[in-house]
């Protein structure tokens, strides 16, 4: 079993927070291990919670329209959340959960060690871009270490807000020329430029 694997079936054994005693499925994340992009969200929601995948949902319905926009699809990236198991009712994850789970979002970046790192919303920002605003730095980039973090709105924000969902599927223009910039590589269409980068990480 791989390593990736492996930290998967840890993860669905965790107990560590009382709302494991509630879930269906804990929801480790899917992609493979050598992923260049890792998409990193919130927490489960309902469908998650059923069927033990990240993002099947609505908002994962948007999220798959966004990456085929930028020529990928789902086997392409990493895609996991902040938490792990669903909070009841969907209500936002507690700094406690968000305590008690980092170590597995840890050990799935040093697995999977992506080139890029984007954020889905405020809880994963908070995680890399700490006391940034969303409606500051979304769409906005940091590269550290050879590392690209990349903050974007919730894809369920967009579900009701047609505005938003312009912003989102532009901040999704600017991921391959950032990749390519970081690689050494001319961007192809979309110029780096346009995605501003963020002075302080
Ligand atoms: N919202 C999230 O943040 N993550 C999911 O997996 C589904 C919806």
């Amino acid at each position: 079993m791989s390593a990736l694997a492996e930290l998967c079936q840890e993860i669905c054994n965790c107990q560590k927070c009382e709302i494991s005693r509630s879930r269906t499925r804990a929801v480790p994340g899917e992609g493979p291990d050598n992923a260049e992009i890792m998409f990193i969200g919130e927490a489960p929601g309902y469908h998650e919670d059923q069927q033990g995948r990240p993002f099947v949902g609505q908002a994962g319905q948007f999220l798959s329209e966004l990456l085929a926009s930028i020529g990928l699809q789902r086997p392409d990236v990493y895609i996991t959340n902040i938490i792990k198991t669903r909070p009841p009712g969907n209500r936002d994850p507690l700094p406690v959960e968000i305590n008690n789970c980092k170590a597995w979002l840890d050990r799935q970046l040093e697995i999977i060690h992506p080139k890029m790192i984007v954020t889905l919303g405020r809880y994963s920002m908070a995680r890399f871009f700490p006391g940034k605003t969303i409606s500051q730095i979304h769409g906005a980039s940091v590269t550290k270490d050879g590392v690209i973090y990349f903050a974007m709105y919730h894809p369920a924000a967009a579900l009701h807000q047609q505005s938003l969902r312009d912003t989102i599927m532009k901040d999704m223009q600017k991921i391959p020329a950032l990749l390519q910039a970081n690689a050494g590589e001319a961007p192809a269409e979309a110029s780096v430029a346009a995605a501003k980068q963020l002075p302080l990480f």
